[in-house]
C-alpha cells in the first residue's frame, strides 16, 4: 500500500514527539511560557492523552508563534522578490510577510513601493533608474517586469542599510500568483502569507481605491485556493473593511505606527472612520472595533500594558519589524504572539534558546 509523503508539519510533530516524549513528568520552570508549559505537561502525559490527540494539541501549541520573514528576508536578499522569499523558506519561517500593489493592467504585484524604486532598480539596458521610478499603478506587468529589481545601487544608503543583503542579478517584481506558485513547487505547504495592501489614503493617485484594491487581491487569493493561508494587513484600515465583508474567512491585520515618520492613528483618512478619542485613547479598543483579528504595531510603540490589553479583547499582537537581537528577546519575553523580521534567522536563535518549536527549513 502506497502511503503519502507526509507534510513538513506532520514531520515536526512527529519529531517533536519522539524527541520529548517521556512520562516523566518536570517542573516548569519559573517565567516559561504558557505554550512551553502546555508542550511540556503534554510531552509528559503524551502516552495517557494518546499520540493522536497530543499530536494534535502540540501542532495547536507549536503553531502559537508566528515567525514572519519581512519582504521575504530583506536582510539577506533583495527585498520582496522570489529570491527573498525563497531565502526564508530556507531559514524556516511560518509566515512570508510581503506588500503588494496593482499594475495598470490589473496585475497584482509584490512591491514595496508605489514607484520603482531607484535605489534597486536597473532598466532593461542596465541603467540605474532615476527618482521618481515609473507608478506601479501607471505601468503594465510587461513594463514592470523589464526592469532588475536583484541588487541595491552602489553607494546607496539603501545599501548601507542592508549590508548582508546578498545581490540576485536578474529579479523581477513578481505577481502575488508567481509567489503562490513557487512556494507550492518548494512543497511549503504550511507556510502562510500575510500580504500588506499598499495604500496611502494622502496620495490616492498611486494606486486603485481600497475596494478595487482588495478585490484584486483577494481574485488572486481565491484563484490559488489559498483563503486559508493568507492574512491581509494594512495601515490602510479601509482595505480591512472590505476583506472583512467580502472574505469573513481571511483574518486582517491593523498595522499601527505611532512615529514621526508616520502616525496612521493619528489621521483619521487610515483608520476607517475609527478614533482613538471613541475609544478613551485605547489603540487596542480601536483595533477590535475595526474588526481585526490581530494588531501589528510598530515594536516601538508597543508596552506590556498594552499587550495585556490587546490580548484580553482577544487580538493577536506581532509587532513589525524586529530586527535588534535585544528588542527580540523582550519581545519574545513579553510573550508577543509572533514577530515579522528581515532577519529571520536572528528570531531563530532567539526562539531555540527558549526551545520554541521552530519552523522547519524547507530548500
Ligand atoms: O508587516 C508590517 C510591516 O511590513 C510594515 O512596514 O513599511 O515595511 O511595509 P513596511
Ligand atoms: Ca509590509
Amino acid at each position: 500500500m502506497r502511503t503519502r509523503p507526509k507534510s513538513p508539519r506532520q514531520v515536526t510533530r512527529r519529531q517533536g514527539m519522539h524527541e520529548h516524549g517521556t512520562c516523566a513528568a518536570r517542573p516548569a520552570p519559573t517565567g516559561a511560557f504558557p505554550h512551553r508549559m502546555l508542550l511540556r505537561q503534554l510531552r509528559s502525559g503524551a502516552a495517557c492523552l494518546g499520540a493522536g490527540l497530543a499530536a494534535l494539541l502540540l501542532a495547536g501549541a507549536a503553531a502559537a508563534f508566528d515567525l514572519q520573514g519581512h519582504r521575504g528576508a530583506r536582510g539577506h536578499a533583495p527585498e520582496n522578490t522570489l529570491a527573498a522569499f525563497r531565502t526564508a523558506l530556507a531559514m524556516g519561517v511560518h509566515t512570508l510577510e510581503l506588500d503588494v500593489h496593482v499594475t495598470r493592467d490589473g496585475e497584482v504585484v509584490v512591491t514595496h513601493d508605489p514607484r520603482l524604486n531607484a535605489a534597486f532598480t536597473r532598466d532593461a539596458s542596465g541603467r540605474w533608474i532615476d527618482e521618481p521610478g515609473p507608478a506601479i499603478i501607471q505601468s503594465t506587468l510587461a513594463e514592470l517586469q523589464r526592469h532588475d529589481v536583484g541588487r541595491a545601487r552602489p553607494g546607496s544608503r539603501y545599501l548601507q542599510q542592508w549590508p548582508e543583503q546578498r545581490s540576485s542579478d536578474g529579479e523581477r517584481l513578481p505577481t502575488l500568483s508567481a509567489l503562490f506558485d513557487e512556494v507550492a513547487r518548494r512543497g511549503a505547504g504550511a507556510v502562510r502569507f500575510n500580504i500588506e495592501t499598499k495604500l496611502n489614503p494622502t496620495t490616492p493617485e498611486l494606486t486603485p481605491e481600497a475596494e478595487p484594491f482588495a478585490k484584486a487581491v483577494l481574485d488572486v487569493v481565491r484563484k490559488h485556493g489559498m483563503a486559508t493561508r493568507v492574512t491581509i494587513q494594512s495601515f490602510d484600515w479601509r482595505t480591512l473593511a472590505v476583506v472583512q465583508r467580502l472574505a469573513p474567512e481571511i483574518p486582517t491585520v491593523a498595522l499601527s505606527a505611532q512615529q514621526k515618520f508616520l502616525d496612521n492613528i493619528a489621521d483619521g483618512r487610515w483608520t476607517a472612520g475609527q478614533t482613538l478619542a471613541a475609544h478613551d485613547g485605547s489603540l487596542p479598543r480601536m483595533v477590535k472595533a475595526a474588526g481585526a483579528a490581530i494588531w501589528s504595531p510598530f515594536h516601538g510603540d508597543l508596552t506590556e500594558a498594552l499587550l495585556a490589553e490587546a490580548r484580553a479583547l482577544g487580538l493577536k499582537v506581532v509587532p513589525w519589524t524586529v530586527n535588534d537581537p535585544a528588542v527580540i528577546e523582550r519581545l519574545l519575553d513579553w510573550r508577543v504572539d509572533g514577530l515579522i523580521s528581515d532577519y529571520p534567522d536572528r528570531v531563530r536563535v532567539a526562539m531555540a534558546k527558549r526551545g520554541m518549536a521552530l519552523p522547519p527549513p524547507l530548500h
